[in-house]
């Protein structure tokens, strides 16, 4: 038999529409990602990328359209039922939130404290492992208010990688680093997604980033994805949308007053 499951998709998103307020943020977005595959999300900000993840973590529901995760689609399904597929889903949050009341090593171990059937010395192990994995071996004890915003992400990234979800979602994982911090989460995106064999969607404005990190790019446009390919095609596309978007030019439209 031939396996073709490597190139599978695990999430894919038919028609998708959704309507916030009175904007109609995405406008029928189809999109597939493959098992694997690390594919990066790119497009103006306040286009609808964050809210395009959280249909992906079924946290919003489409208003028509169908978000599938391997063989079942969200939008059919129970809060109950979906309990069992986020467990499947990492998410880094743009804000990075790391609950500021519990050490570094509470924070990593969360997702396991909260699956529960999983003893002390276990998560210890764990938690050790998954900081090494983040380069911040030993950290156990601090508190996020002793981090630099770069650990912070780490450590954040520890948390959402610690239960080895099969998808794993970023969003904006480098804003606000500078380029070296930056090169690190790339580089740690990247191994991540290899050690643990997942599939990851990176929601990022970082160009740089993209080209690192990304198989593929799809680029968000007007509630559409506009373009997706592979990073070259994409950055050095000649359409005048993509090239614009890609290399920072703004035009008369984009004047703030
Ligand atoms: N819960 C909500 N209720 C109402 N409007 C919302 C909600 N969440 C997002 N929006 C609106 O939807 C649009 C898209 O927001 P979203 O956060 O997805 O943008 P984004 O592409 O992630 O932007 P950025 O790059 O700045 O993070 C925005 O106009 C935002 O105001
Ligand atoms: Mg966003």
């Amino acid at each position: 038999m031939i396996d073709s499951s490597a190139n599978s998709p695990i999430v894919r998103l038919v028609g998708v529409e959704k309507k916030l307020g009175r904007q109609k943020v995405l406008k029928g977005v189809n999109l597939e990602v493959r098992a694997g595959e690390n594919m990066v999300i790119i497009g103006r900000s306040g286009g609808g990328k964050s809210v395009l993840l959280k249909h992906i973590l079924g946290l919003m529901q489409p208003d028509a359209g169908e978000v599938w995760f391997r063989d079942q689609n969200l939008v059919k399904l129970s809060e109950e039922q979906l309990v069992p597929l986020r467990k499947e889903t990492g998410m880094l949050f743009q804000n990075g939130a790391l609950f500021d009341s519990l050490t570094v090593g509470e924070n990593v171990a969360f997702p396991l404290r909260e699956r529960g059937n999983v003893n002390d010395a276990e998560i210890r192990s764990e938690v050790t492992r998954a900081l090494k994995i983040v380069d911040l071996p030993n950290q156990e004890h601090k508190w996020p208010s002793e981090l630099s915003g770069g650990m912070r992400k780490r450590v954040a990234l520890a948390r959402a990688a610690i239960a080895r979800p099969a998808l794993m979602l970023y969003d904006e994982p480098t804003s606000g680093l500078d380029p070296v911090v930056s090169d690190s989460i790339n580089k740690l995106m990247v191994r991540l997604g290899e050690e643990l064999n997942m599939t990851s969607v990176i929601v990022t404005h970082d160009m740089v980033s993209a080209r690192e990190v990304g198989d593929r790019i799809a680029m968000l446009y007007e509630g559409k994805i506009y373009i997706v390919g592979e990073p070259r095609d994409v950055i050095e596309s000649q359409d005048p949308i993509v090239h614009r978007f890609v290399n920072g030019i703004s035009d008369a439209s984009d004047a703030i007053f």
